[in-house]
């Protein structure tokens, strides 16, 4: 049977994402209505690198796996040392004898490209510098619970181009979303990915601003992250000065429609790239965003690992 791995949104078809969050939303159902799930997982286990820290994505991974009668198993930056105690093809190999699953979040992108190739077992990615496909997926079908059908409807990134920004933007390409982002100058996403873009979604609606305002007049969601990602915390005085203008507050809120939502990845700087009062107000969607990474970590695990 053919490995699939999810390390990037870009390189996986539309009708395998659709079908990640379709298996997500039958998996969430039958949670919530009988409060457990099928043993789709018994007796396999996902290994979770982690070069970084978590708390959703360690979660979800973990407890996706519990509920399909799977085991996820933490393992630590020390303890596995990629590409320092290891070489990163070697801890594939090693893996791949003893696991059902790779999750991994490293800080080089080539790390999880290389896990991926040699590696017999599907591998996902966790968050790399680059991208971060599993928050951005997870994000569609919050989408899709507000608003059914996303085709037509204006996601509007404000602050950094960063790796949220990067895996947001494929997304919402593939399932038909306009897409809009404010960044200040500097900060803006490669060129090269809209051109990458282009040529799979012909139709992609995609416009840059500077001013926030102007990003997010039309919009249906305003999304958010960080302004210092981790591994840029040496950047975060000058990061929380030039991003200052970029903040999301009531007045930013005045610009675009009134019935529009606000989402973050999390964790969030409260006060600094989004105010108390916005992520705490009746438009936030944020902690819906953060219990979906669970349910589409399961629909994931689900398709990769027990074949559905
Ligand atoms: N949004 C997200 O990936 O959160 P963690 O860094 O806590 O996993
Ligand atoms: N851009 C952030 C996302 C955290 C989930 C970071 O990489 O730290």
């Amino acid at each position: 049977m053919a490995k699939f791995d999810f390390v990037s949104i870009a390189d996986t078809p539309q009708e395998r994402l659709q079908h990640y969050v379709d298996v997500a939303k039958r998996l969430k159902k039958q949670h919530k209505e009988t409060g457990r799930n099928d043993p789709l997982a018994a007796g396999k286990v996902l290994a979770c690198i982690f070069e970084k820290p978590s708390l959703r994505t360690r979660v979800s991974f973990e407890v996706a796996m519990d509920h399909l009668g799977g085991c996820g198993m933490y393992i630590s930056p020390a303890e596995v040392g990629l590409g320092t105690r290891e070489s990163v093809p070697d801890v594939a190999r090693v893996l791949s004898g003893m696991v059902d699953g790779i999750m991994a979040r490293v800080f080089e992108h080539t790390k999880l490209t290389a896990l991926a190739k040699h590696a017999s077992v599907p591998v996902i990615n966790g968050l790399s510098d680059y991208s971060h496909p599993c928050q951005a997926m997870g994000d569609m079908l919050t989408l899709e619970e507000h608003f059914g059908k996303l085709a037509g409807r204006t996601l509007a990134y404000i602050g950094d181009g960063n790796n949220v920004a990067r895996s947001l933007m494929v997304a919402a390409a593939r399932f038909g979303l306009k897409f809009r982002i404010a960044t200040p100058p500097g900060y803006e996403l490669e060129p090269s990915l809209l051109s990458r873009l282009m040529g799979q979604c012909p139709g992609l609606d995609f416009a840059t601003a500077r001013d926030p305002r102007d990003a997010v007049r039309d919009a249906d969601a305003i999304y958010t992250d960080t302004w210092v990602s981790m591994g840029q915390e040496a950047e975060k005085s000058k990061r929380l000065t030039v991003f200052q203008p970029y903040q999301i507050n009531a007045d930013l809120l005045k610009a675009a429609p009134s019935q529009c939502v606000v989402m973050h990845c999390l964790p969030a700087n409260r006060g600094v790239e989004i105010t108390d009062e916005v992520i705490d107000g009746p438009q936030s969607v944020v902690f819906q965003q953060a219990e979906n990474r669970l349910h589409f970590q399961k629909g994931l695990l689900a398709v990769l690992m027990c074949g559905q």
